[in-house]
């Protein structure tokens, strides 16, 4: 592939094609739609991966019960809710990315949360103008309008071939007979134990009195069964409206929150035209506005294309990736929001002639600073969100990014709902220039509106050529798009599945002006030098993201899954029956 995608470099570069472009402009300079190879007839293995092994066995049961890809997809997001309840849940949301083996055909579903009604550009700010941070990340009023049962309630109805009560069985069961703490439950809640305190609901479910929970420990959800229950046998207004809504507003309102029956009610998912951008017979398909993930992606993979990247010695290759994403998340910060709120110039920010003008300000030799790029002054971090990916034996292929914001979201649970909520309203731009959780300073496409989603960095994405399919994604704030690029670089090497999920990591997000990076990144010799070009360093001091990768390799019906094993997830291959 690798060798394929060099020999393609001069197409390469003239073919940025944006799917979404397509019927707006007389542009000759896309390459024609690939003609799969695959006969779609022909069955392959089917596999999943996942962050839980509970919840990919709950996909591969239900495959084999005769589920397609999206009900294998929601019985994994599902029970990914129960039993990593930090990550996330139908207390927040998600971008679910689609492929339709059989009408060769990419969907993309923004189960994105929205801002309620109440919301507006100041709603953060004190008195004295300061962003209070505490009301944007605890509790109910940090929290969007979930978009998780309407993606499960929309998914089931549109694409799946069995019944919510059936895909949202195992999660059922697991809420109510519970599950065994861990150590990753016992180390996310270690960042969000005080918030969870302060709420009684939320520690009387999550911890064991009042303290992290032992090892073994069973944390059972029986409220949250009932509400999956409702959601199960009404669709989506057994979620949106009467007694799970009306409980969800009673609590949200008696602990602060804004929300109104009518945010509720009318909630909805939008289907998006995801992204498609196609490299010869290589086409890279991922998330749109109000994601910033699949723009970044693209954008770093179009300004890396004018370089022999896969030759450059370690520290080269290093400086470059770096330089690329600097001026990727450069123009996050600058541009990015829900474009049903604001202009986003997407056309521009993928078209070539945006990679060729950033790439003649790289400089081989040394670093550029970051505040010599003229723009927004944004920056970020990294926490938390899940990942799913599972393909069927017809080629049918999920990749979904899920999430409730940081580990326990705002740690509130509406009592008698067991519904833990997410805190995604820290994803907007509370003050121009001030950061949120992950230190993001956004601008005004990013500002709270009512009803608007916030800017997200989830990049769910399949990369599909004539003889390869891969669906790859990660949790990680702000550093989910550096992720995903560098494991798809992997993919562009030819490296295996497993390669890819557990390359070394490093990340600039442009603001803060430093390459944050796992401890065992970089050898001494290569921190030396990477300074030496004029980088500043900056250890995170623990290993981040989990990616969940599979590959359909096309030529030998090959299929093979890789859970990160910073995680404890599980992938695994379903041979031909
Ligand atoms: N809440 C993390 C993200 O959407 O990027």
């Amino acid at each position: 592939m690798l060798a394929s995608l060099r020999r393609q470099r001069g197409l390469l570069r003239t073919a940025v094609s944006f799917f979404l472009l397509l019927s707006l402009s007389s542009c000759t300079l896309f390459d024609p739609w690939f003609s799969p190879s695959t006969d779609t007839s022909a069955r392959i293995p089917a596999a999943v991966a996942s962050a839980h092994p509970l919840a990919t066995q709950a996909g591969l049961d239900i495959l084999a019960a005769g589920g397609n890809a999206v009900d294998a997809a929601i019985a994994v997001a599902a029970s990914l809710g129960v039993v990593e309840p930090y990550s996330a849940g139908i207390g927040g949301g998600g971008f679910w990315l689609l492929y339709d083996a059989g009408e060769d055909r990419y969907r993309f579903i923004d189960a994105r949360e929205t801002a309620p009604a109440a919301a507006h550009r100041d709603y953060y700010l004190d008195a004295d103008g300061r962003v209070n941070r505490d009301r944007a990340i605890n509790g109910p009023s940090a929290a969007g309008i979930p978009g998780q049962p309407a993606a499960f309630a929309h998914l089931s109805e549109h694409y799946g071939q069995l019944p919510l009560t059936q895909t949202l069985a195992a999660a059922i069961q697991q809420a109510r007979d519970g599950f065994a703490v861990d150590e990753k439950y016992r180390s996310w809640l270690g960042f969000r134990l005080e918030t969870l305190r302060r709420y009684p609901e939320s520690a009387r479910i999550f911890l064991q009195q009042n303290e992290i929970p032992a090892v073994g420990h069973i944390i059972r959800q029986p409220d949250l069964a009932d509400t999956l229950t409702a959601l199960a046998r009404q669709g989506h207004a057994g979620f949106y409206q009467g007694p799970v809504a009306e409980r969800l507003l009673t609590e949200v309102r008696r602990h602060g929150g804004d929300w109104s029956a009518a945010d509720l009610a009318d909630y909805r998912v939008i289907e998006r035209q995801p992204l498609q951008v196609q490299y010869g017979e290589l086409k890279v398909i991922s998330a749109p506005p109000p994601s910033s993930g699949g723009i970044a992606l693209i954008q770093m993979l179009n300004m890396l294309n004018h370089y022999t990247w896969q030759q450059l010695p370690a520290v080269p290759q290093t400086h470059l990736l770096t330089e690329v994403m600097r001026r990727a998340y450069r123009d996050r910060a600058e541009f990015l929001g829900d474009p049903d709120f604001t202009k986003v110039p997407v056309s521009m920010l993928l078209a070539e002639q945006r990679a060729a003008d950033w790439v003649k300000s790289i400089n081989m030799d040394s670093a550029t600073p970051s505040l010599s790029l003229s723009g927004s002054k944004t920056h970020d971090g990294g926490f938390h969100t899940t990942h799913l990916s599972v393909i069927d034996h017809q080629g049918n292929m999920v990749s979904a990014t899920l999430s409730i914001n940081l580990p326990f979201g705002s740690a509130f649970t509406a009592a008698g709902t067991g519904v833990l909520l997410n805190n995604e309203m820290d994803d907007f731009s509370a003050k121009p220039g001030e950061p949120n959780a992950y230190g993001l300073v956004g601008n005004e496409a990013n500002a709270i509106a009512p009803g608007k989603r916030p800017l997200s960095s989830m990049t769910p994405t399949i990369i599909n050529s004539p003889q390869q399919a891969a669906i790859l994604g990660t949790p990680g704030g702000s550093r989910i798009i550096s992720m995903v690029f560098l494991g798809a670089l992997e993919h562009l090497q030819g490296k295996p599945v497993e390669d890819w999920v557990s390359r070394p990591r490093f990340h600039h997000q442009y603001l803060p002006d430093r390459i944050e990076h796992e401890p065992d990144t970089f050898s001494a010799d290569e921190q030396e030098a990477l300074q030496a070009l004029g980088h500043q360093l900056h250890n995170v001091g623990r290993d981040y993201g989990n990616m969940q990768a599979i590959l359909w390799n096309k030529a030998t019906n090959r299929v093979s899954a890789a859970a990160d094993p910073r995680g404890l997830g599980h992938a695994e291959v379903k041979p031909l029956p």
